[in-house]
């Protein structure tokens, strides 16, 4: 039976808040598994339920029902030819999912499932289309976080589930920002707090002969090559949308991420770009825009500016990944015009974090 509601008929539901309590050891508390079973049950009945992973909230339905996915899509307003990860709970899944399973793909999930890692696989005629957006591949992730694997073992089934932010938006690290974007869109949100890690998983298409990299991540081109050898990257992602070259992820030809004020990455000198983002700053003010900088830790004290955000440490990119998103979402909330952000490419996780902010200004860059 499916799920009371039609999203279609825009019908208001009623979205339950479900609390996750651990112990001293980080263990979920008995009251709180019950709570993550009943959510469970509203996803085997077709409903919506957003759920903590380590890598961003997402917005869970069965990936099995092709009804279920449609209201994914409804809840997010996104395009249907985007398709949808599923989410799965331990490595056996992979039969029921997938038509091959190459001896490098078995490789990369030992290595990195449970973790943020989503692999492309030919896909098994029982995974709908609709789940897909019409592909005849799936993209699977085994998420590492207790409360996302213990929600999908209690579904018993598989969870399509993409990030649990409205399309184009920043995606959600706290069960706040999925309220922002999902109340009254669906039954339940399960919150863990905020998440680990703070931007998508890496994507990584296995269904040929060496693997291709089609969205960057936390996991880097070279963790995979320490385990496969040869990895590529789609190069359609590496720059600027080129109408001649069509992304493998169909999400990325999409400008995603972005905060409603108008956002301008200034490259160069960390001294020189802190000029020239004061002297923007300026010039913005007397233009009567509210104007706001991402700086760091480091840099922060150096700008004149009523609204600065920090979004981490330099010497800590990790920090800058798990804030990303946050800070475009307070910028909202400041309700700034323009921002003006540094640029965070240098490190290893540089080109994820690049690619998500790029996105997020429409690749709008200043080079000083
Ligand atoms: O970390 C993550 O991956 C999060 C959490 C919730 O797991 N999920 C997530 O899902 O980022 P979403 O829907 O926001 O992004 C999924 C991306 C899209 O760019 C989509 O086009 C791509 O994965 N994708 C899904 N299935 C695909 C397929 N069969 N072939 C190529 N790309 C696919
Ligand atoms: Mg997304």
């Amino acid at each position: 039976m499916d799920e009371n509601l039609s999203i279609k008929d825009d019908k208001k539901v009623e979205t339950k808040v479900c609390k996750i309590e651990t112990d001293g050891q980080g263990n979920i508390v008995p009251e709180s598994m019950e709570k993550i079973k009943e959510a469970g049950a509203i996803l085997a009945r077709g409903g919506l339920v957003a759920f903590p992973t380590e890598t961003v909230y997402g917005l869970g339905g069965d990936g099995m029902n092709a009804s279920a996915s449609a209201k994914i899509y409804a809840a997010k307003g996104r395009p249907s030819d985007n398709p949808l990860i599923i989410h799965i709970g331990n490595i056996e899944a992979l039969d029921d999912l997938t038509k091959e399973v190459s001896s490098k793909a078995l490789q990369l999930a030992k290595a990195f499932w449970p973790g943020p890692l989503t692999m492309i696989f030919k896909k098994k005629e029982t995974v709908p289309f609709e789940t897909t957006g019409g592909l005849d591949t799936v993209a699977i992730r085994y998420p590492n976080h207790p409360v996302a694997k213990a929600l999908i073992l209690a579904s018993g089934t598989y969870i399509a589930a993409p990030s649990a932010n409205t399309s184009g938006r920043p995606s959600p690290t706290t069960a706040a920002h999925v309220i922002e974007d999902m109340n009254g869109k669906i039954q339940a949100i399960v919150d863990d707090g905020s998440v680990d890690i703070g931007i998508e998983s890496t994507i990584v298409d296995v269904s040929g002969q060496i693997p291709v990299i089609l969205r960057p991540g936390y996991i880097t081109k070279a963790m995979l090559e320490e385990v496969v050898g040869k990895v590529e990257i789609d190069p359609a992602i590496l720059s600027k949308p080129d109408p001649h070259l069509r992304p493998k992820a169909p999400g990325m030809k999409y400008r995603h991420y972005a905060p409603k004020g108008d956002l301008t990455i200034v490259q160069g000198e960390t001294k020189a770009v802190i000029t020239a983002i004061n002297q923007l700053v300026l010039e913005n003010q007397q233009a009567g825009k509210k104007t706001g900088v991402i700086a760091t830790d480091e840099s922060r004290q150096l700008y004149q500016c009523q609204h600065i955000l920090s979004i981490g440490s330099r010497n800590d990119e990790t920090s800058i990944a798990h804030n990303l998103y946050s800070v475009l979402r307070e910028m909202d909330n400041l309700g700034i015009d323009m921002i003006y952000s540094e640029n965070f490419g240098e490190g290893s996780k540089g080109q994820a974090i690049m690619n998500r902010l790029l996105k997020a200004a429409g690749y709008k860059v200043i080079n000083v």
